[in-house]
């Protein structure tokens, strides 16, 4: 199959082995701005690479909105609407009175709280797959981490965490045939997590307990309290935005300690490592590809006229890998220095909607990345990774990996 001349970047083909950063590397050496040409109603859709543009775009919410969401989808009307309810879709002042309902159960003091559970989820998930010696990495260790831990945080029951996993599969893969027919099961999947999460709030009602369901159904917003299906937006926006993401992460952070073996060497014998191994797996394997805004006006955008309506994408992965703010940045190194890092990628968004779930996301990635880095020693490919099909998200639905287990403590422990 080729690739369409009118698209330089966003199409399925070039995105088949994941991020073309090569690609990426040349356009962003050639243009400040680019248009290419989509299939959705505008018929296409401005490009930026460089990191001042897109921190400009994502900090200028009056001028590039969010009201028509991230995805270069044209939404069906009444989906839209539904959706400029969600967090995502909402622009300041309302999104503020929104967002802080939640931010106080992903701070760091949260964190502190939740570390111990974290660590021993993280040592269960491995004692599953550790004897055997090999085992296929995203669904059975990189997806099982976040998904459980949003799930303990939401309240929702283990019995429930299999249909849960499956929808957001399905809203998150929704390009990918081996997890949607085609892109309305995605916008179905999508209701029905908000449905559910509808009647998770039913059931906290109905038998109070604690949770942070519970916490936002005791909460008000524009002067009312929390319905349900409110939470049931916010539920979505949750368990989307917290599982998918830190899944491709951790899928890409093994297989690149499998392409560097020396890397993971140096992690293993130095653990204080872990946290510039966090920050360069972000860097260098960021899974969210675009954020979209849509301009609220005719107005000047990087030297270049744009209309009111116009679709802006901001190409996330861009200065992750710009050799103006890293250096050397195609290779993978965990030493790098992790503030510096952090300053400059982009994986986490910008402006309003910048990552509320990033101290989240690094303590997932940190406290698996020490597990594994203490157990699974050897690792390495037993087939070719398989890429989820997106131009949204990079990363793999499939990882088959062998390594050698950590021995197990002898039995009647040391003498
Ligand atoms: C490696 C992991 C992660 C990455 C790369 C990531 C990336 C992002 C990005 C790029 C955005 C901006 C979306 C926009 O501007 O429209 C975002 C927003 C968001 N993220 Fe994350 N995320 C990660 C993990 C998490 C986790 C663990 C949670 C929660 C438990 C979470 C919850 C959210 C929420 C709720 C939003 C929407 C915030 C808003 O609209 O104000 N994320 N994330």
């Amino acid at each position: 199959m080729s690739s369409c001349p009118h698209k330089p970047l966003l199409d399925f083909d070039k995105f088949a082995h994941g991020t073309p950063h090569e690609t990426i590397h040349a356009l962003r050496g050639a243009h400040r701005i680019l248009w290419e040409e989509d299939e959705f109603a505008t018929g296409g859709h401005w490009l930026l690479f460089h990191q001042r543009d897109i921190d400009h775009v994502l900090q200028s919410p009056a001028l590039f909105s969010s009201s028509d969401g991230p995805l270069l989808d044209d939404f069906p009307a009444q989906l839209l609407a539904e959706q400029q309810e969600s967090l995502t879709f909402m622009d300041p002042p309302r999104h503020r009175q929104y967002r802080s309902l939640v931010e106080p159960a992903f701070r760091q003091a949260a964190m502190r709280q939740r570390e111990p559970m974290m660590r021993a989820l993280a040592g269960r998930i491995l004692d599953e797959v550790l004897p055997r010696g090999e085992c296929e990495f995203v669904q059975e260790v990189a997806m099982q981490l976040p998904t459980r831990v949003i799930f303990a945080v939401l309240g929702v029951p283990p019995e429930d965490f299999a249909h849960v996993a499956e929808l957001t599969n399905t809203l998150a893969l929704a390009d990918d045939p081996e997890f949607a027919e085609n892109r309305e099961a995605g916008f179905i999947a999508s209701g029905m997590l908000m449905q559910y999460g509808a009647r998770l709030a039913a059931s906290h009602r109905s038998a109070p307990r604690e949770s942070l369901t519970m916490t936002l159904l005791n909460s008000e917003a524009e002067g009312r309290k929390l319905t349900d299906v409110d939470f049931g937006r916010f539920f979505n926006n949750l368990i989307v935005g917290g599982t998918e993401t830190t899944r491709n992460t951790l899928a890409g952070a093994m297989y690149e300690f499998i392409r560097h073996p020396e890397q993971y060497a140096l992690l293993q014998e130095d653990p204080g490592l872990v946290a510039g191994a966090v920050e360069e797996i972000l860097r260098f394997r960021n899974p969210v590809i675009y954020l979209r805004r849509t301009a609220t006006q005719d107005l000047e955008l990087a030297g270049q006229r744009i209309s009111h309506r116009a679709k802006v994408v901001c190409v996330l992965g861009s200065p992750n890998r710009d050799p103006a703010l890293f250096e050397r940045p195609d290779e993978f190194d965990i030493r790098r220095p992790v503030e510096h890092t952090r300053r400059h990628y982009r994986s986490f968004g910008g402006g309003a909607h910048f990552c509320l779930g990033i101290q989240q996301a690094r303590l997932n990635l940190t406290v698996m990345l020490a597990e594994m880095a203490r157990r699974i020693h050897r690792p390495r490919l037993l087939t070719a990774p398989r890429q989820a099909r997106s131009i949204f998200m990079d990363g793999f639905k499939e990882l088959r990996i062998a390594f050698v287990p950590e021995r197990a403590p002898p039995a009647g422990g040391p003498s």
